[in-house]
């Protein structure tokens, strides 16, 4: 006995060993379905599952189950059952490693054998810990939102989703208690420790450094949405927020941490993987994934709190067998500007971008809602490809036929153009587009190698910096200005407050670049009408407004910018009263020019109590 079990342990620990990670990983890439019909068995629908007679006994009616939801088969009649390993193994009777070698070869993965190495065990014994955590983490507040009493109202803001117990379940969406305690109680007793918590990022010190002031937790009173690796592990959450009057942003996510790399991971990969072989749906956030999910659109991922980089794009690039993507982002600014950056990369690997335009104002989450599944479908059907869609898009608010305009557009297409790796795609885009502005390709091809000449927004290749240096704007200026490119009642509001802008601004750094907003008031939120304007701009002034426009929106627009407002306002009053009083003090003052300083210290103090009563 006692021979056998060193024996035992001897192998397990010298035998070099397929690592876990990898097992999943082959798993994850192979649809069950798709493998046992590929041996030639006849599977016919039954409900969600497919039946057929099973391939392990004989019989007369059909016992074989497989499903592809739990990706297993199992067969009623003679007990045979398993996932698409054990199929292999009994099917072909092969052994472990080389039924899933065969598996792997199907899905292009190369299968590694590692030596057993304590310290990268150990690591590995870390990793799953906090997997672990995160999984009973999401279980526990999962729980907490379908019984706590006080998560009365996270259960009807989910209601006024849209949200039922069913989706709630299928997307293992939880709440974060607002007495946080509660959950580090529940950690402890589920026997996590201080420094796992921390290291999940789930809480932080409350005081850097100081590990003796006690853990605080990211989340409190959010609705919590678990992020997922592609083999269904709980990596990271992101928690929305559920008060208006709630600290911190819309959206919080999980830092990054060992298992969670914001560069690499996609919302509903776990779910979509199966799914993407001929395409992918690329959104913007969480709730646009899950909208398409439940809309029966599931191949469809979102970048999670990040936009899509190059890591992104080898991904997507991976996954969908096809190498298509389709992008359905907001239609506002922000998401046609970082349509464009995604398309920068994927173009650059070769892939086959489209896009799927919402109607103004809509994502796809409100879209299915407002809608329905079978519209927003047909948007999606209707995808174009990229540089049809950002033609149509540039010619919203442009004068195509001005020939000035064209040759700013074709300025603005280059890039996009020149990203394209694929040469005889690039050729057929650049035809595409010559023709659609009625320029001579030729034309269009000089524009596209000067702009290789330029530097690229891509800021991933080292020796390539950015050269355009950003104006500085003062803080709260830029996000005035942010708002009033993305809320047409904030522009309005502004407009009409011009006075209190103006002493706002007085004598700040962004102030031309605000007043400049004011005088023009571009037709907000229209994006194209917000690019037009974008472009009007110095480089540096453009710079510093992508930046800021790339920030999350507040969710109530006008009373952010009322709030900043009254405060710049007060401010600037009060410094120039401060600087009149001053002056009243000077002895050479004349009678004229006390007369002038009092007449506008009347002033101020009226536009200081207007701007106080709403
Ligand atoms: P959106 O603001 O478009 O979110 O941001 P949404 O999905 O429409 O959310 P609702 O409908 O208002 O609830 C898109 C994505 O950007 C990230 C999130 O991943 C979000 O899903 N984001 C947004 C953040 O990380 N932080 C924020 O404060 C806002
Ligand atoms: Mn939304």
């Amino acid at each position: 006995m006692v021979w056998q079990d060193s024996a035992r342990r001897y192998n397990s620990t010298t035998m070099p060993r397929i690592p876990d990670e990898t097992v999943q990983q082959v798993l994850g890439a192979t649809d069950i379905v798709e493998l046992i019909a590929s041996y030639g068995l006849d599977l016919k629908r039954a409900g969600g599952d497919f039946k057929t007679h099973c391939p392990f006994h004989n019989e007369k009616t059909p016992s074989f189950n497989v499903s592809p939801g739990r990706q297993s088969y199992r067969c009623f009649g003679c007990g045979e059952g398993g996932n698409a390993v054990g199929f292999v193994m009994a099917y072909e009777n092969l052994p472990f490693p080389e039924a899933l070698r065969k598996l792997a070869a199907r899905s292009n993965i190369t299968i590694e054998e590692g030596e057993y190495d304590p310290q990268e065990d150990r690591r590995r014994r870390r990793l799953s810990r906090l997997k672990l955590l995160h999984n009973q983490a999401a279980r526990f507040m999962h729980s907490l939102l379908l019984e706590d009493p006080g998560a009365e109202h996270a259960r009807k803001y989910l209601k006024s989703r849209g949200y039922d117990r069913e989706m709630a379940g299928r997307w293992a969406i939880g709440w974060m208690p607002r007495n946080t305690d509660v959950f580090l109680d529940w950690a402890r007793d589920a026997g996590f420790t201080g420094k796992e918590l921390l290291h999940s990022g789930i809480t932080k010190l409350r005081e850097e450094n100081n590990p003796r002031s006690g853990l605080w937790v990211r989340f409190g009173d959010r609705l919590m949405f678990p992020i997922h690796n592609e083999r269904d592990d709980v990596i990271a959450f992101s928690g929305r927020k559920l008060r208006e009057e709630q600290g911190g942003g819309k959206y919080i996510n999980s830092p990054e941490t060992p298992i969670f790399k914001k560069s690499n991971v996609f919302f509903g990969l776990h779910k979509a993987i199966r799914h993407m072989r001929d395409y992918a749906v690329l959104c913007e956030g969480q709730l646009d994934v899950i909208a398409c999910h439940e809309a029966g659109v599931k191949n469809a991922v979102a970048t999670q709190g990040t936009a899509c980089t190059n890591e992104h794009a080898r991904l997507l690039k991976r996954y969908t067998g096809s190498d298509k993507v389709v992008i359905c982002y907001d239609s506002d600014f922000a998401g046609h500007d970082a349509a464009a950056k995604a398309f920068l990369e994927m173009a650059a690997l070769g892939m086959d971008v489209r896009v799927a335009t919402m109607p103004p104002g809509e994502d796809p989450d409100s879209l299915v809602k407002s809608r329905g599944p079978d519209e927003f479908r047909s948007i999606l059907e209707k995808s174009s490809e990229f540089f049809d869609y950002r033609l149509r898009y540039l010619g919203e608010e442009n004068n195509l036929d001005d020939p000035g305009t064209k040759a700013r557009v074709a300025r603005d297409l280059s890039p996009m153009l020149h990203a394209v790796s694929d040469k005889n795609a690039q050729e057929a885009s650049i035809n595409f587009v010559a023709t659609r502005l009625g320029l001579s390709p030729d034309g269009i091809r000089q524009a596209v190698v000067d702009a290789a000449k330029r530097p690229s927004r891509r800021r991933d290749q080292k020796d390539d910096p950015i050269i355009v240096e950003s104006t500085p704007v003062d803080r709260e200026l830029g996000v005035l200005a942010a708002l009033a490119l993305q809320s047409h009642e904030v522009l309005d509001f502004l407009c009409d407050q011009t006075e209190q802008v103006l002493i706002g601004a007085e004598g700040r750094e962004g102030e031309a670049l605000l007043r400049n907003i004011l005088s023009t008031r571009p037709n907000v939120p229209n994006p194209a009408a917000v690019n037009t304007f974008l472009q009007s701009l110095s480089a540096g002034d453009r710079a510093t407004l992508l930046t800021l426009l790339e920030e999350p929106t507040p969710a109530a627009p006008l009373t952010a910018a009322t709030e900043i407002l009254g405060i710049l306002a007060e401010q600037g009053i009060l410094q120039e009263l401060g600087a009149l009083a001053a002056r009243l003090k000077s002895p050479e003052l004349g009678d004229d020019d006390s007369k002038t300083i009092m007449e506008r210290i009347t002033e101020l103090q009226r536009i200081r109590s207007e701007a106080k009563s709403p």
